[in-house]
């Protein structure tokens, strides 16, 4: 038998979700329920085995062919891009991109130029190409939320989900920039090289999402 197909998951809530997916096909997880601090782990009932990753990692690893494939939120797709195929989207995962600043602000009025806070630089950049509008773009690390607060920018590019962390600071979203799930990656040369083990596995995929 061929080794494992190698699938790199984003840790955390996709992780749980495609473990729930693979669990639906009948495979066998209990290796990733009781992983403990074990960050290779084999499913039982396919001859798969998968490496639990940050986001960014995902996208690394799988580029690099030493995962097969990956679970990872399109969010990191679009900030990253690189060079792999996107199979799937697995429907999970959803939320979305948007624009937002201080509630009643008024972001497209007035010439100066404005600032925008966000996570995802290349995504911020690329939108505020799209519409024409010259930006300052700053780098933060998290809850970007705080930047139109502390007055470093005068919105943000950040993802939202159920609306709440804008809501509770006093933010609110004045476009929407992209819709965001997670999607099953592989790696070009996996895809030639086990074509056939990688599009069962889709079949199943797709059909248990
Ligand atoms: C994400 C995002 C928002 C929040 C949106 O942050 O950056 O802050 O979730 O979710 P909501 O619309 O349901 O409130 P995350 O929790 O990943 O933490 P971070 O800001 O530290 O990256």
């Amino acid at each position: 038998m061929n080794r494992p197909l190698r699938i790199a998951l984003t840790k955390g809530r996709l992780e749980k979700d495609t473990v729930a997916v693979f669990e639906r096909i009948g495979y066998d997880c209990s290796s990733v329920h009781e992983k403990g601090r074990k960050l290779i782990l084999p499913i039982g009932g396919a001859n798969i085995e998968v490496v639990l990753a940050k986001a960014n990692d995902v996208i690394t690893y799988v580029e690099h062919g030493v995962c097969d494939a990956g679970v990872v939120g399109k969010d990191t797709i679009m900030e990253m891009q690189g060079k792999y195929f996107e199979l799937v989207d697995l429907g999970f995962g959803k939320c979305r991109f948007a624009l937002a600043t201080k509630k009643g602000a008024d972001f497209f009025g007035g010439y100066d130029i404005k600032t925008i806070a966000s996570k995802y630089p290349n995504v911020a950049r690329n939108y505020f190409e799209s519409i024409g509008m010259d930006v300052e773009i700053v780098k933060i690390e998290g809850s970007v939320e705080l930047a139109p607060l502390l007055e470093l920018a005068d919105g943000i590019v950040d993802i939202v989900e159920t609306g709440t962390t804008l809501k509770e600071n006093g933010l609110e979203v004045v476009r929407e920039i992209a819709p965001i799930s997670a999607r099953f990656i592989v790696n070009t040369v996996s895809l030639k090289l086990r074509q056939q083990e990688i599009e069962d596995l889709v079949k199943l995929i797709k059909a248990n999402i």
